[in-house]
């Protein structure tokens, strides 16, 4: 077999070539006779082939008598419940659930939005979509009514799929009250809601009927028992599995658009050679559905390989402890786990010698991957040394929908590096450019290239976005216009002389907690909302546990008094309301001015730098240099109070009063 690195040039050198072998991993309706459409700067993979997805995830495997094989093992560490399902028991359930969204009159191309928590029906659903040829629009549970509504208003849904509720630890979330409230919001789209009624959580589908005018509620159990299997419909394979939404720099978020076919391959050649899994292997993606990681490796990518995957619904601590997640690995014999920084800074902030990991548990346990948000080395030695497990750190996107970097364990172990998330994957040129989209990639001879814009030469792999819903203009200004002929990633690093890439953190002014992207000018947009804000700035700071967490600060209007508790209250709230707890914000700082530039634009880097304790230069653009001098101060006077000892889940909550 040819060294990694040699596979990786030849996708490189002849991407059609490397694309149609890698295509046999799926099952066409119609194969592709050619791999890659390129005209008009744009492209597209497979153009000529059909198939479905729902049919390469579980037909197929029932078809080659793996029918009794588990598919899906629900792990509920908030309930209790502990469920598996064989893949007939899957293939049945979709293609059930596939009918009675068919008689809700859903169709090939038709938008389904899902908000459902961590349970087996999120699975079930989004694969009764990709069964009809429709499309899922998955909305984290996290998000507010004003979130589910943006996302209603660009997607058009004609049917939302939700439950009763989730499950927080001590706190029951209702997700019927918001639904309404987003439907209120914008009335005349969704014509159907469909209600999994969960016991833990009061509300159901019959408590709302009439509630909203043209809207029909439906109980998921009576729809489900009325309605006949749905056949599978072959689609194209440029036609959309899905739209999921993410965080850009404005307000509103950008509906990433995923194709089926090259996906699919994508996501097979990613299963065998990154993750090392393949039939009978279990693997553990500890994310949530509602984020990119979910839909690819909890659903499609296990599925699609033909493995077992666990869906775990809780925390990584504090459910009941720091071992929930070692017990998991150890009672479904789990080879892969994937999860996010955060999660294992969690469990070493209330289990630094692990000693909650049961003797003998990871003995299946190959490696354990790592993305979402950047690994600092410390975490890394800590799992590598404690775990005694291979840590892999890989780095991708909502948009590209699998790792642009990775240790590619399954084909060949490449030796790793802390800081680094290793090597480019087949069909990623990656580059670094400068700030005037120069390529220093290699520019220094045998050393690393210089720090600057990490961006992928087009056109992008298979499984990567094909574009923003509903707008092919904004695809091309948010990230083919910066660098002409790249993709721009949004994010910085440098390569070393070995070829490995360090992703140091982004260009713009997204920010990242606890691996969930979220855009500062989102939470500027909500804290300008209160009657006593005039002027504001919300960045994204160090945070120990979460990576980043969004600090704001604020002006008053004039005449205002409002003591610094009550605003930070009512700016929470604020938040909580609009875009939701998974914001997590919670810090407030009240300034006299907003270190500005003389043309008004907000000293961001400065400003975070001097919350972080770093050093920083003064602008030489700077309005008035004073400004910074009181930011200074007011985080030293905020710093004092800082200093609660911390444990436990949501320990970070005490970092600021
Ligand atoms: N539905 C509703 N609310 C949710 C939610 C969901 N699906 N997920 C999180 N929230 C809420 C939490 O309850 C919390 O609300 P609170 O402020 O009322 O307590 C808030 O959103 C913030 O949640 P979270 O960021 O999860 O913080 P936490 O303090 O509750 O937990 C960790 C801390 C470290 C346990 C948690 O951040 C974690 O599990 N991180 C790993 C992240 C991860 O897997 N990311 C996947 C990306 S690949
Ligand atoms: P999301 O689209 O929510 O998955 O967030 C993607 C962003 O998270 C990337 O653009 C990076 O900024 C960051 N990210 C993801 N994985 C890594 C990683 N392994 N190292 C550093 N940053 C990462």
């Amino acid at each position: 077999m040819v060294g990694y690195t040699s596979e990786w040039r030849r996708s490189l050198d002849d991407p059609p070539a490397f694309w149609i072998d890698a295509a046999s991993a799926v099952d066409w309706t119609v194969p592709p006779q050619r791999a890659l459409d390129e005209r008009d700067g744009g492209w597209t993979w497979y153009p000529d082939a059909s198939l479905n997805m729902s049919v390469n995830c579980l037909d197929r495997h029932v078809d080659a008598g793996r029918g009794q094989a588990i598919a899906l093992r629900y792990h509920s560490a908030m309930t209790g419940t502990r469920k598996d399902y064989t893949y007939r028991q899957l293939r049945d359930r979709a293609a059930r659930f596939a009918g009675a969204l068919r008689d809700l009159g859903v169709g090939r191309g038709d938008r389904v939005l899902l908000y459902l928590p961590m349970t087996p029906e999120a699975v079930i659903a989004m694969l009764a979509c990709a069964r009809l040829g429709a499309i899922h629009s998955v909305v984290f549970g996290g998000f507010a009514a004003t979130e589910l509504a943006v996302r209603i208003s660009d997607a058009r849904p004609s049917v939302i799929v939700t439950a009763s509720g989730g499950l927080e630890p001590g706190r029951i979330v209702e997700y019927l009250p918001i639904i309404r409230k987003a439907l209120d919001a914008v009335p005349g789209i969704v014509r159907s809601v469909v209600v999994r009624d969960r016991a833990s959580v009061p509300g159901s589908a019959s408590d709302l009927e009439g509630s909203t005018e043209g809207v029909g509620w439906f109980d998921w159990d009576a729809l489900v028992a009325a309605a006949t299997p749905a056949a599978a419909v072959g689609v194209a394979s440029s036609d959309p599995l899905y739209v999921l939404y993410t965080s850009g720099t404005t307000g509103s978020p950008k509906g990433i658009v995923r194709d089926t076919g090259g996906y699919a391959v994508a996501l097979a050649w990613a299963m065998r050679n990154i993750y090392d899994i393949g039939p009978d292997d279990t693997m553990f993606t500890a994310s949530d559905v509602g984020w990119v990681v979910g839909h690819s490796f909890i659903v499609y990518g296990p599925l699609l390989a033909g493995a077992t995957t666990v869906l775990f619904e809780g925390k990584p601590v504090g459910t009941p402890d720091a071992g929930e997640f070692w017990r998991v690995v150890q009672d479904y014999g789990v080879k892969a786990m994937f999860t996010a920084p955060t999660a294992l800074r969690a469990i070493r902030r209330v289990d630094p010698d692990l000693d909650e990991v049961p003797e003998g548990a990871l003995r299946t346990l190959k490696t354990l991957f790592l993305a979402g948000e950047r690994l600092d080395p410390e975490t890394w030695h800590w799992a590598n040394n404690g775990l005694g497990v291979p840590v892999v750190d890989h780095w991708w996107q909502t948009e590209t929908g699998w790792p642009i970097c990775a240790n590619p364990v399954g084909r060949e172990v490449l030796p790793a590096k802390a800081g680094s998330t290793a090597v480019p994957m087949p069909g990623y040129d990656v580059r670094i450019l400068d700030s005037k989209g120069r390529d220093v990639t290699g520019t220094n001879a045998g050393a690393s290239s210089p720090e600057g814009n990490i961006a992928l030469r087009l056109p992008l792999p298979p499984g990567t976005l094909t574009g923003v819903w509903g707008s092919p203009d904004r695809f091309r200004e948010a990230y083919l216009t910066a660098f002409p002929g790249f993709y721009a990633t949004g994010d910085a690093g440098y390569i070393d002389e070995d070829g490995y890439v360090f992703v140091m953190g982004r260009t713009d002014d997204v920010i990242n907690v606890a691996g969930h992207r979220l855009s500062t000018g989102s939470l500027e947009e909500v804290l300008t909302l209160h009657r006593a804000v005039a002027e504001c700035a919300v960045i994204g700071v160090h945070d120990e546990l979460k990576g980043q967490r969004a600090a704001g600060f604020v002006t008053l209007k004039a005449h205002e008094d409002i003591d610094h508790d009550r605003l930070e209250a009512e700016l929470v709230a604020l938040v909580r309301e609009h875009i939701g707890p998974v914001a997590a914000f919670r810090d407030v700082t009240i300034l006299e001015r907003i270190p500005k530039t003389r043309s008004g634009k907000i000293l961001r880097k400065t400003m975070r730098q001097i919350v972080d304790g770093e050093p920083y230069k003064i602008p030489a653009t700077i309005e008035d240099p004073t400004v910074l001098d009181a930011l200074a101060v007011a985080v030293r006077r905020v710093a004092e109070v800082d200093s609660r000892p911390l444990t436990g889940l949501g320990a970070d909550r005490a970092t600021r009063h």
